[in-house]
């Protein structure tokens, strides 16, 4: 159920009624409990577009609006439309949608394919808050695309192919060979700068670290052994750090920059048969409109780029996996290359027309004081430390309120910990740098995870304490009630807006809203206190239920998990 659609069709019917033949203005949630329900604010700028008065129009279009869902209508000001919806029709779709496993949103198939690019570490280094942003930020997108009906291919396009390798394989080699077992690959960061050290003091080692890249790059199968290898470990790493997380990627996801390696020669072939490409100091150029340095396709000595196999990913999922939208979660800072790759991927057709490349960017991720988040000693934060720590810091805050089993007590942990991380990720607007926070995170008031899962659960205590069937039937009465009825019925429009937008905050705010009325609900209207009337204790437990529902299934979408007891 779409409401804000619905009352959308409503008011464009009264325009279309009253001959008033223009783009239609969306209806906006009203701004305060005086102006209704919704408002139309379209009557002004129509007046300014027809020379007419707004008012004039205002009445013109409320004489053609029907009522039946919406109860009456009100013009005020200038020519502002308030609108009311009516409590008979409200109760009578939250009947339809609790009684709906799918919750009223309709999850027909799309055929359309959406492939959602995210995550994607480097494999030389240590996963960082970067990958991490992007690797919520993705899966959330992913999962919401999916609840939807489109059909979404994850991909984590790791870095795993380029110059560094030749340096790390010759490093691994050396591990191997002097029996070390592989400890000193559990810290990449580590493993790596010995490596590099290496690399800098011992010319007989850097000569074969070069040897190395060009063996990997012919297809050597001792050297593609050894990066094998090293890829696995690395990957190992991730995937621990994905499990916790509760993220959905699996090794399937996995489609590398090595995976595209035997299309990089055919790409420039076909930059080149377009007339794309001109030379620069030699090496391989395309030249774009409105950008002042040019894309680099391939070095002089003969090397691919990061954009080369871009442009080949960008031609496999549009050719093969067919897609037909594709979102790049990428740090905000990559802007350029996103903007250079997609325009030549059109330019040269490996993409179609209108298949929409979106680059889905979002900002740094900043400590409290403002800065970007390092460790003390300015490296990078290992993310599964700062995983362990959410978990440690969530049983904290969580044993200070109700008492609860050990094991009981670990699991809520991991769900309010690994949850709240996501929340303050995605709660903001995804453009802007956030600012890691772990007591604002942490809070069970205002908006965050703990508070919508504190929701969740205390309705789940409401029903334990009812310990009955549900039965009988949603009747609105009271204002909150209304309002809490309004906003069950927009969870459908969040979902489509947030998914439109690819901007999860949409349905993080919608989810507070929605949980905070719902605590005002309760608060003024009591459900299970003596002397309440049969009807009126099922429609409010049946409002309650429904409301849990939904932030369920927010959350999911969000990848939080709930719990019974909190
Ligand atoms: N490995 C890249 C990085 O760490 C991210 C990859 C993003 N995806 C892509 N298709 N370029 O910056």
């Amino acid at each position: 159920m779409k409401l804000k659609s619905t009352i959308n069709n409503i008011i464009s019917s009264a325009l279309h009624e009253a001959n008033i033949d223009a783009p239609m203005q969306s209806v906006t949630n009203a701004t305060r409990k005086e102006f209704g329900d919704f408002q139309y604010n379209g009557a002004m700028s129509l007046a300014k577009s027809l020379g007419l008065n707004p008012r004039e129009i205002a009445t013109n279009i409320t004489k053609h609006i029907t009522l039946n869902i919406i109860e009456k209508v009100e013009i005020a000001g200038p020519g502002f439309i308030n609108i009311w919806i009516s409590n008979d029709w409200l109760s009578k779709e939250l009947n339809v949608i609790s009684k709906d496993i799918n919750l009223g949103i309709s999850r027909d198939k799309k055929n359309q394919t959406i492939v959602v690019d995210y995550s994607g570490p480097n494999m030389a280094k240590e996963m960082h808050v970067g990958h991490l942003r992007s690797t919520i930020i993705g899966d959330t997108l992913a999962n919401l695309f999916e609840f939807l009906g489109y059909d979404v291919i994850r991909q984590n396009h790791i870095g795993d192919w380029g110059t560094q390798f030749g340096m790390l394989i010759a490093y691994l080699e050396e591990v191997q060979n002097e029996g070390r077992s592989y400890e000193e690959l559990k810290d990449l960061e580590h493993f790596y700068k010995l490596a590099k050290a290496k690399f800098d003091e011992d010319i007989s080692f850097a000569n074969k670290a070069r040897e190395y890249v060009v063996k990997i790059q012919s297809g050597d199968s001792y050297c593609l052994g050894l990066w094998q290898k090293f890829i696995d470990t690395s990957l190992t790493h991730c995937e621990e750090v994905y499990n916790k997380l509760g993220v959905k990627l699996r090794k399937e996801d996995v489609r590398a920059e090595s995976a595209y390696n035997d299309m990089l020669s055919q790409v420039i072939k076909e930059l080149e048969a377009k007339g794309l490409i001109k030379l620069s100091n030699g090496a391989k150029c395309i030249f774009l409109p409105n950008s002042e340095v040019p894309l680099i396709v391939q070095k002089s000595d003969g090397g691919y780029l990061y954009a080369t196999t871009d442009l080949a990913a960008l031609w496999y999922r549009s050719q093969t996996l067919n897609a037909k939208r594709i979102c790049y979660v990428v740090d905000a800072r990559q802007g350029e290359h996103f903007r250079q790759v997609f325009w030549v991927s059109k330019e040269a057709n490996f993409v179609d027309k209108n298949t929409s490349l979106e680059h889905i960017a979002f900002g740094t991720m900043m400590d409290k004081s403002g800065k970007p988040f390092k460790t003390r000693d300015g490296g990078t934060v290992k993310l599964i430390h700062l995983l362990d720590e959410a978990i440690i810091r969530a049983k904290d805050t969580i044993s200070s309120k109700e008492q609860l089993d050990n094991d009981v007590l670990e699991h809520t942990a991991k769900v309010v910990g690994i949850g709240a991380l996501k929340y303050a990720d995605l709660s903001v607007n995804r453009e802007s740098n956030y600012i890691f926070d772990w007591d604002k995170m942490l809070s069970f008031d205002g908006n965050t995870a703990l508070y919508m899962q504190y929701a969740y659960a205390r309705i789940q205590s409401i029903l334990r304490r009812f310990d009955g069937e549900l039965e009988g039937e949603i009747v609105i009465k009271n204002d909150i009630e209304h309002k809490l009825g309004i906003s069950l019925l927009e969870f459908e429009d969040t979902l489509t807006k947030t998914a439109d937008d690819a901007m999860p905050h949409h349905l993080t705010s919608y989810l507070y809203e929605l949980a905070t009325l719902f605590m005002q609900f309760y608060e003024s209207s009591p459900i299970l206190k003596e002397g309440i009337d049969f009807e009126t204790k099922m429609s409010r437990l049946l409002l309650a239920n429904l409301t849990a529902n939904i932030i369920k299934q927010g959350l999911s979408i969000l990848g939080i998990e709930v719990v019974d007891k909190l």
